[in-house]
């Protein structure tokens, strides 16, 4: 069966999702550019703090506006000083005289957007249901951790489907923890796993070299986890580890497409550790994670096959061959 998912990105079925697309401290006194879905955007604050999202070029000449700058709240475009308001409303043509109306097509059409978990989220549509939540977010013995957004040369479809597979981590994390994993799979029971997560729970023996030591609070070689791994729709997977030392270690792995071919990558830690050790160390083991995937995954080309039967898989893969028909079955409405 061929790909009947070739244009996957220009799916009307994506654009009524949040996707994370910054980091809420990266929007301060300059607008941030954003790619999402094969269009662009700008995000800035207005005078009260909140975001406003709008297509990035401008209204008169599409200079693009992420070029501009903040005004009192309102983005200004560097071409011919046009300014535009919280919603996206032209308030100023400095050529023409104030006395005469604002053309209706000089306004910006402007999107909804949300602050959580550290980050921006943007939806180019409706968004049909709230973002998930995190419970461990409003726990005080957890802290959040948050790391930059990177753009990855890898299709969002591929990520989510790596990030639901452990069956990878003997071979691709062989530098981090994966060298002492069992290689065939445990048994995989889907199950809904919280209100917002759907994936599987597992027992996993992780190494834990030197710089990983510090991360799972243990001074053994090889530590043991209880873990789960799951899916959000469309693209957030939420793996937990637990040790048994009762420190908790969550991750939240963030694909948002960018087209068909390029996505953001973020990802976003909770751990209910003592808060001594410092975020950078945490991060630093997590982003070399990280980092093994991105050059495993940025050697396979295009969009991942979504026709159930397009590629082999075996009983390992249940997870991400459901997160594939439950997608297919959210983007076909
Ligand atoms: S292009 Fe923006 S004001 Fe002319
Ligand atoms: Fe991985």
């Amino acid at each position: 069966m061929s790909n009947t998912f070739d244009c996957l990105t220009e799916n009307t079925g994506l654009l009524d999702h949040w996707y994370a697309v910054g980091l809420s401290k990266e929007i301060n006194k300059k607008p941030l550019s954003v790619e999402l879905l094969n269009s662009r955007y700008v995000i800035w604050r207005d005078r009260k703090g909140s975001l406003v999202a709008a297509n990035e070029l401008c209204s008169h000449r599409q200079m693009p506006l992420t070029e501009g700058h903040i005004d009192e709240g309102c983005l200004r475009c560097p071409y011919h000083g046009w300014l535009f308001g919280e919603r996206g409303e032209c308030k100023e043509i400095p050529s023409a005289s104030p006395d005469l109306p604002i053309p209706s097509k000089a306004h910006l059409n402007t999107f909804n957007t949300i602050e959580k978990y550290g980050l921006v989220w943007l939806s180019p549509g409706e968004p049909k249901k709230p973002l998930f939540e995190i419970e461990q977010d409003n726990d005080s013995s957890f802290r959040r951790i948050n790391t930059e957004i990177q753009s990855w040369e890898v299709a969002a479809t591929r990520m989510v489907d790596n990030f639901l597979d452990i069956t990878h981590f003997p071979f691709v994390h062989t530098g981090t923890f994966g060298s002492v994993q069992e290689k065939e799979s445990p048994p995989i029971e889907l199950k809904e796993l919280d209100e917002y997560f759907f994936g599987y729970e597992y027992d996993v023996l992780a190494a834990n070299p030197g710089e990983a030591k510090s991360v799972s609070g243990s001074e053994e070689e090889v530590v043991s986890r209880f873990m789960t791994t799951g899916f959000n729709l469309p693209f957030n997977v939420r793996s937990t580890i637990a040790y048994e030392s009762g420190l908790q270690h969550i991750i939240l792995l963030l694909s948002t497409p960018i087209d068909e071919i390029n996505s953001y990558f973020t990802f976003v830690v909770w751990r209910n550790d003592d808060f001594q050790i410092p975020e950078e160390e945490i991060i630093s083991f997590d982003r070399a994670i990280g980092e093994e995937d991105r050059v495993m995954l940025e050697r396979l080309s295009g969009s991942m096959p979504l026709g159930q039967t397009d590629l082999a898989n075996v009983k390992a893969d249940k997870a991400s061959v459901e997160w594939k028909r439950q997608f297919v079955e959210m983007i076909n409405g």
